[in-house]
């Protein structure tokens, strides 16, 4: 393939330490062989020879060679410094709406709001995989892998609602996230509950565990049996939500952003803790978490004037996320097993009747996982070591 490129286009020494020779990198594994600072600090680029399908670079002062695909620098083309965003400048930063590394290649992190499909209520996809199908065929399980991804959450069907298969399910794109609620939780109505959740009462739409750090990215929910009456599970995009208040109330977003609030959760054997803010952002300014739970959120404690700021910001986020309009209503029946991302989609339940019969299983994992399992699925032919 002949892919013109012009290496006068990347630093010296971005080609350098990108090199793929077997002295710079392990064949294979390609990690790395050298430390930045085992560079010449005086690096160039001494010369350039091109062949058809690739291009190589001679440094100076220490006359090292550097073999290329075209192809590859091709994928791997810089931004240009005016491009929003990639100076880490206070624009990207802002609360107006910046795009960050949009447009980039390869560049944006796959957890921001970028690269994913944002919706609102009966716009959302709802993608829906069949266990049985999931199980024996790859094309399948990364169609559903990917809706978690892109779109936040996905359904799988006909999960045998025996019990603990919940963990079986998260074991098959990654490693269950055991907590303090043990390997697999049960979500059903107890006789002295010490959580909402058990009980029929509803609960809004919340992310789970804000109080852990790091939170657990991926949360399953699998329903063995239905309540007789309500019980319905409501979802909403926590980035859509948050992309529109930055939008509409963007000083409401960056008090959001900026104050980290306390969630804590104690019972006889544990004392949970994380501070972070309701809306977390990218180094970049790109919408990257969200953290929603009036349960569990602590007394906060800064100046009274960035109280004031806060509580006003909080009530307007809170008030936002409880709009019909966006969530998603789903009623899961015995075999349904919800996966969804615990970063950015919130959920929440109407409330039910009829004691002691609806049952849901829960688990977590992480987001890392997925995307690896993911990534192996979509890549056939990449050499691995
Ligand atoms: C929970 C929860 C949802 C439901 O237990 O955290 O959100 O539908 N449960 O019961
Ligand atoms: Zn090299
Ligand atoms: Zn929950």
């Amino acid at each position: 393939m002949d892919v013109a490129v012009d290496v006068g286009t990347w630093p010296a020494v971005w080609l350098r330490d990108n090199c793929p020779c077997p002295q710079c990198r392990v064949p294979g594994s390609g990690q790395k062989l050298f430390q930045i600072t085992d560079l010449p600090e005086d690096l160039v680029v001494s010369g350039v020879e091109e062949s058809a399908a690739t291009v190589t670079v001679i440094f100076g002062p220490d006359g090292h060679r550097s073999t290329f695909e075209r192809a590859w620098l091709a994928d791997h083309g810089l931004p240009g410094d005016d491009a929003a965003g990639v100076n880490g400048s206070a624009e990207s930063a802002g609360v107006t709406g910046a795009t960050g590394t949009v447009g980039v290649p390869g560049a944006a992190d796959f957890r921001t709001e970028d690269g994913k499909r944002l919706w609102a209520g009966p716009d959302a996809p709802l993608p829906i995989g069949d266990w049985e199908r999931y199980q024996a065929d790859r094309g399948h399980r990364a169609e559903t892998l990917g809706a978690v991804l892109t779109g936040g959450f996905a359904l799988l069907r006909g999960v045998p609602a025996e019990p603990g298969l919940v963990a079986t399910v998260a074991g098959t794109f990654g490693y269950v996230r055991e907590t303090n609620y043990g390997r697999v939780f049960d979500v059903r109505v107890e006789a002295t509950p010490a959580n909402l959740a058990s009980t029929g009462l509803a609960l809004s739409p919340h992310t789970d565990n804000p109080y852990r750090d790091p939170v657990p990215t991926v949360q399953l929910l699998h329903c063995h049996a239905s309540a007789a009456r309500g019980g319905d599970t409501l979802l909403v995009d926590g980035f859509a939500a948050a992309a529109a208040l930055r939008a509409e109330d963007p000083e409401s977003f960056a008090v959001l952003t900026s104050i980290p609030v306390p969630f804590g959760y104690r019972d006889r054997d544990s004392e949970l803790r994380a501070h972070q803010p309701l809306i977390e952002l990218s180094a970049d300014g790109r919408i990257r978490g969200i953290r929603f739970n009036n349960r569990s959120l602590q007394a906060l404690r800064r100046t009274p004037r960035q109280v004031a700021a806060f509580y006003r910001a909080y009530r307007r986020w809170a008030a936002r996320l409880a709009e019909p309009e966006l969530a998603l209503s789903l009623r899961l029946a015995a075999g349904d097993c919800l996966i969804f991302d615990n970063t950015r989609v919130l959920h929440g339940r109407t409330a039910f009747t009829g004691t002691g019969q609806r049952l849901l299983q829960g688990c977590y994992a992480d987001l890392d996982g997925l995307a690896s399992t993911l990534a192996i699925l979509e890549d056939t032919d990449k050499e691995r070591v």
